[in-house]
């Protein structure tokens, strides 16, 4: 009951549509206290972004802007390591509030990789908002990820954006590979 098949691996649920739904509310809620009269530009981390970050945006009600990068980092279930920029950051990031919108942060790598080009454009703030976290697979502490959604076990995720060799970003929950050990 409620496993399901992507490619060659058996998932299981790990977070409902509901659950996922709730929490993004009340993220909505504390960005809209948190940038109150500050026109943040929200900077989603494509693919695995791409629907946490329509839902999240729309429960925002300050005036905001929005724009996307898209980076590749994961080879099957695996990180790589390296880090490809594929379509790069806006350049009007002086001085501006910036939030930047992962799915999940995972070794990390990732977003130092955004974080340190980010940072060259000197903006007013930078904070980082991702629906998923897993501590236990972080190298390095980040200390700009304020806004985490669900911190999970290190475990091989996929669903709500998040794909296996591309295959899963259109399922509506979150679901956890059956019977892999821990990643790392
Ligand atoms: P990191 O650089 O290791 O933090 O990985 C970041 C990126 O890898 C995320 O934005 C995802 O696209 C992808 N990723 C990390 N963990 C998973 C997972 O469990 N399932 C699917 N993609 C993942």
């Amino acid at each position: 009951m409620n496993k399901i098949q992507v490619a060659d691996k058996e998932f299981e649920i790990l977070l409902e549509k509901d659950i996922i739904n709730k929490r993004t509310r009340l993220m909505g809620i504390q960005l809209n206290v948190d940038y109150e009269n500050r026109c943040p530009i929200f900077i989603g981390v494509l693919n695995g972004s791409f629907l946490f970050m329509a839902d999240l945006l729309k429960e925002i009600t300050v005036a905001c802007e929005v724009d996307f990068i898209k980076v590749a980092s994961y080879k099957g279930t695996e990180s790589s390591g390296s880090v490809q920029d594929l379509l790069g950051l806006p350049n009007n990031l002086h001085n501006r509030d910036v939030i930047l919108v992962e799915d999940i942060v995972d070794t990390g790598l990732t977003l130092k990789h955004i974080l340190e080009k980010v940072h060259l454009q000197k903006p007013a703030s930078i904070r980082v908002c991702s629906l998923l976290f897993k501590p236990a697979a972080l190298l390095e502490p980040i200390s700009e990820l304020e806004y985490v959604g669900f911190e999970i076990p290190n475990e091989f995720v996929v669903g709500y954006g998040l794909d296996y060799n591309g295959l899963g970003r259109n399922l509506n929950d979150v679901y956890r590979a059956v019977g892999s050990a821990p990643m790392r």
